[in-house]
């Protein structure tokens, strides 16, 4: 049995289609509120709980031999992307798990101060591998199904915002391979107790995303430009009323101002261990709109 957490998400939906396609049995921990008739429908087990109640957490792993954490934090990084994540790890540890799937994020070993995110899923890292357990901690760059939404504002609009940089680079990776790395970490040896950056085939420049929005609608983009002090601007005046979320935007704006990308070299270890070619972001676009 899986327990899939963030099984709603972009990265644990697929995973559980995945997972169900090869009529594995799948245990999905979702919140009352969230959206989960599609894991119904495709025969994963429905555990309601909130992962913020260790309780739930100390349930919904009973019985499990394989835990894939894959679960976001909604501005709430010392509860979901630490609290959350370590229970999981004593409950896996408890039951005898076979192997844990920690989704982490490109740069959490950079050692960003400003970015709650990244502290918590760089101390997870630190306290799976010092666990016993067999894992595997995979560093995503950014998710290609993101780009969703603003692809189909572009289809209507033409305009794309940009903010900061528009030579950082980034590998956006494909979200359903994210996903199949995902499910094969678990059996493919070469993933065995390893940390894997995960991105996709092209070091992109942030200016080439709307390029290639041009390319797939045949539409000539309109790019907005906004430089990060408006960022920067945004979060001290909300700092004045809530100084929580002021605290949370630093993630979002170390994910604004630095550059994540994985090396060539990444790349080929990547396609080597899990013996499949990335797909580029243009091809996963083209996909999913149907250009
Ligand atoms: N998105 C990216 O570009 C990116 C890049 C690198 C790494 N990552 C990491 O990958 C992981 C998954 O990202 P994603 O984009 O797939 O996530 P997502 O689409 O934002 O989904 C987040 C998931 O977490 C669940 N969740 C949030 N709070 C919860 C709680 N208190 N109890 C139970 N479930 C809760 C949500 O459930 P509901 O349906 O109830 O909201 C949802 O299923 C995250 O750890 C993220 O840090 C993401």
């Amino acid at each position: 049995m899986f327990l899939v957490t963030g099984a709603t998400g972009g990265i644990g939906r697929r995973v559980v289609r995945l997972l169900r396609q090869q009529e594995k049995s799948v245990r999905t921990f979702v919140r009352l509120t969230s959206s989960y008739s599609e894991l119904e429908h495709r025969g994963a087990d429905i555990f309601i709980g909130d992962l913020r109640s260790e309780k739930d957490i100390e349930k919904a792993c009973q019985g499990v031999q394989y835990i894939i954490s894959a679960h976001g934090s909604d501005g709430d990084a010392l509860s979901l992307d630490y609290r959350a994540n370590i229970e999981l790890i004593e409950q896996a540890k408890a039951n005898g798990v076979q192997h844990f799937v920690f989704i982490s994020v490109l740069g959490a070993d950079r050692g960003y101060e400003d970015a709650p995110v990244f502290k918590a899923k760089r101390a997870v890292e630190q306290y799976l591998q010092a666990s016993g357990l067999n894992y595997t901690i995979l560093r995503p760059a950014g998710l290609a199904s993101n780009l969703l939404p603003l692809a189909e504002r572009f289809r209507e609009t033409g305009l794309y915002l940009l903010v900061g940089d528009p030579k950082n680079r980034t590998s956006i990776v494909s979200t359903d391979d994210l996903a199949r790395i995902v499910v094969d970490s678990v059996t493919v040896e070469g993933a065995r107790n390893q940390i894997l950056s995960v991105g996709g085939p092209e070091i992109l420049l942030r200016e080439d995303i709307p390029r290639i929005f041009s390319r797939v609608f045949s539409k000539e983009p309109i790019v907005i430009n906004s430089p990060l002090f408006v960022v920067d601007g945004l979060r001290s005046a909300l700092g004045l009323f809530n100084p929580k979320t002021q605290k949370a935007l630093g993630t979002y704006r170390t994910l604004l101002s630095n550059e994540f990308f994985c090396t060539k070299e990444e790349t080929a270890n990547l396609e080597r261990i899990f013996n499949f070619k990335l797909e580029t972001l243009e091809s996963f676009l083209r996909r999913y709109l149907a250009v």
